[in-house]
């Protein structure tokens, strides 16, 4: 089944979901952007948990708890870096949603928040980001049932509003 796509503007560390995704670097310690909001939420037991996995490649993606959070699990996926498009980062990218939804139908998580993997630090593009997020769900064998696109701006809103809607 195609799960329901919900585009909201907001913080993904207050969404009542299952999982929520962080978009990590491949060390899996913390960061800046949407990375260092989810392990502030979730608390320091997050990193002690994260420093147990080992990293996490470009295109992957690992499970934890949630800890403090209301969503019962994190999954930490690695976003390409953007380098102008013709080193993979498109397939990279759309790698990170399917490893992403593999990950929920494991632990059985059936509502899932994502945030637009790559689109800060790491330069992506919005415009074509937002569309490999939606085509990459759409086209993704799944039992999550809803798919939530959490935008931290307006937009960003726009842009995935105009996505889920062609
Ligand atoms: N809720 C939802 N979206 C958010 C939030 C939030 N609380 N905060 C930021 N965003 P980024 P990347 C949006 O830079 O490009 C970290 O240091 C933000 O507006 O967080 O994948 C990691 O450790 C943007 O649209 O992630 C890595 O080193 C989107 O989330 C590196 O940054 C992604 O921006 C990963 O860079």
């Amino acid at each position: 089944m195609v799960p329901v796509l919900e585009v909201v503007r907001g913080d993904i560390t207050t969404q009542d979901v299952d999982a929520i995704v962080n978009a990590a670097n491949s060390a899996l310690l913390g960061g800046g952007g949407v990375d260092g909001a989810i392990h502030r939420a979730a608390g320091p037991e997050l990193l002690a948990r994260c420093r147990l996995l080992g990293g996490c490649p470009t295109g992957q993606a690992r499970i934890t708890p949630g800890f403090r959070l209301r969503a019962d699990w994190v999954i930490h996926t690695v976003g390409p870096v953007w380098r102008g498009g013709d080193e993979g980062e498109a397939e990279l990218l759309a790698s990170c949603y399917r490893e992403s939804l593999a990950r929920a139908d494991e632990v059985g998580a059936r509502t899932v928040a994502f945030p637009a993997i790559s689109t800060g630090v790491y330069g992506y593009p919005k415009e074509p980001a937002a569309t490999i997020a939606v085509t990459t769900v759409r086209s993704t064998p799944t039992a999550v049932q809803v798919v939530r696109f959490v935008c931290f701006d307006e937009p960003n809103v726009s842009t995935y509003l105009a996505t889920v809607t062609v």
